[in-house]
């Protein structure tokens, strides 16, 4: 799974599953760019140092995803100092946990304009440069919550379910460029977000015996599956969304 002489642009890279998909994508031969929020500088800036030191380059930007115009003028300088994308990583998300009655339009709002508005601008804003090139590869961070939900996950679940619809249609609309759509849905990672929304070490007990391989996710179990999608082992499926989960989910 060789990605030498690729460039993979990964959102939300200044810590947790961005981060390691950065490096992960960095260690199996592509350049990387990354993109967070300017209030994450400090972890921003780690991630860039850990993917330098694999001895690949790397271009960091700050960037809220649910903006179009901050899209816009980042990516084309994104282009102009990288000179190209191949691969772009749609890892930025948020969780606010709350159950649907309780939550206020403004939560909602927000977890669609990141979770999926950004999933859609991203792919929008790369996809002319990838046409171009006639290939390409879009990985879109999903979740096994958009595969079912849970409660106090109704608003974040549906918007994951929207990302795994996007990249179902947008495989169909840009395949024949020689582009491929997939996405990963995470189970329980033990990330700040899957940390917070899990609670309390028996949560982390029962969740880790519910799992067929007995424990919860690291960051670094996610690399192998995008890698996958990114590599040209993956030349033949598209519109796909694969469970990374450790068996918690089956369908
Ligand atoms: N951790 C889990 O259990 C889990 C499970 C399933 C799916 N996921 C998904 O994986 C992805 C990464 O999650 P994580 O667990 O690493 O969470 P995290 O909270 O540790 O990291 C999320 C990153 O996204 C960034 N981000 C948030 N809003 C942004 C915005 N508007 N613009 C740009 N960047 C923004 C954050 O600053 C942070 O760096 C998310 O899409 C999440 O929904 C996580």
């Amino acid at each position: 799974m060789n990605l030498n002489g690729k460039v993979a642009l990964v959102t939300g890279a200044s810590r947790g599953i961005g981060e390691a998909l950065a490096i992960g994508l960095a260690e199996h031969g592509a350049d990387i760019a990354i993109y967070d929020l300017e209030s994450e500088e400090k972890g921003l800036l780690n991630t860039k140092k850990l993917v330098e030191n694999t001895g690949q380059r790397c271009w960091s930007y700050f960037l809220d995803v649910a903006s179009k115009p901050q899209i816009t003028e980042t990516i084309n300088k994104t282009l102009s100092d990288t000179d190209s994308i191949d691969i772009l990583v749609n890892n930025a998300g948020i969780l606010t946990p709350s159950s649907l009655e309780g939550l206020d339009e403004k939560t909602w709002d927000a977890h669609f304009d990141v979770n999926t508005k950004g999933v859609f601008l991203m792919c929008q804003s790369v996809l002319p440069h990838m046409r171009s090139k006639k290939s390409g590869r879009i990985i879109n961070i999903a979740s096994i919550a958009g595969r079912q939900g849970s409660p106090t996950q109704g608003h974040y679940a549906s918007t994951k379910a929207a990302v795994i619809t996007l990249t179902r249609v947008f495989a169909q609309e840009v395949g024949e460029a020689g582009i491929t759509v997939n996405a990963i849905c995470p189970g329980i990672i033990l990330t700040e977000m899957g940390k917070n929304n899990l609670g309390s070490e028996k949560e982390i007990k029962h969740w880790s015996n519910v799992a067929a391989l007995k424990r919860l996710g690291y960051p670094k179990d996610i690399i192998g599956p995008t890698v996958f999608f990114a590599s040209d082992l993956s030349d033949f499926v598209t519109g796909q969304s694969i469970n990374v989960c450790g068996g918690i989910y089956f369908h």
